[in-house]
């Protein structure tokens, strides 16, 4: 019941923009994280991967900005809200040339896709990206306060069915990425694990 609710607003670009918001204190955690892992200036080439409703492309010039996502209301929320190229998708098979991006961003796509669906996205990030290139990505890792019952739930709710701890993460990006730093963080009431990946 509660899942099913949680699916539902998920689908709703809007709502699902106002209530992560609320339950993230306005992503200022993940904006600062970005700021200072990705280069938001012209010139830079960034793909958003699994962008959502695009909340995230006002950090990049618009005319360097590539969203994808495979959920067609998102995008078309994304297209009439904000500046930048959107498209719909699967991040398995990114429709981009070779050596086309200079960076990436991916927040809180992996842990709703099973390895072999990570490593595919993985794989398709690190073709698209060119050789100097560099990703941040940001997963969902499982409340690290036991007492933080209000993040537990989410989880529990929000068909997240693959959040995995950070040593998780780490051995699939190895197979394709070098992680040049890391860390975990808090985002309101949600812990993450984010990296800084270079191409191996
Ligand atoms: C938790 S949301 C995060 C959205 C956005 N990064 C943000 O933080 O606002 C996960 C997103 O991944 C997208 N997604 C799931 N599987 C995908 C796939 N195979 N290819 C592209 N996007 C996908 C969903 O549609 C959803 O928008």
């Amino acid at each position: 019941m509660f899942s099913k609710l949680i699916a539902w607003l998920s689908d709703q670009p809007a709502l699902f923009l106002f209530l992560r918001g609320v339950l993230e204190n306005d992503f200022r955690a993940i904006r600062a994280i970005i700021a200072r892992d990705l280069a938001g200036r012209a010139g830079t080439r960034t793909l958003d991967l699994g962008c959502g409703p695009g909340a995230f492309s006002t950090l990049f010039a618009p005319e360097t900005y590539v969203g994808i996502d495979i959920n067609p209301r998102y995008i078309d929320y994304a297209r009439r809200h904000f500046k930048g190229a959107f498209s719909v998708g699967d991040a398995r098979s990114i429709e981009l040339a070779d050596s086309s991006v200079d960076q990436a961003l991916v927040f809180g796509l992996l842990h709703h896709l099973d390895d072999t669906a990570v490593r595919a996205v993985l794989g398709e990030m690190r073709r698209v990206l060119r050789p100097s290139g560099h990703a941040l990505v940001i997963e969902d890792i499982p409340a690290v306060s036991r007492v933080n019952l209000l993040g537990h739930l989410t989880h529990y709710a929000e068909n997240g069915e693959h959040i995995r701890a950070p040593e998780a993460y780490q051995r699939l990006y190895a197979e394709t990425f070098r992680t040049e730093h890391d860390e975990t963080l808090r985002s309101g009431i949600c812990d993450y694990y984010a990296a800084v990946l270079t191409p191996r």
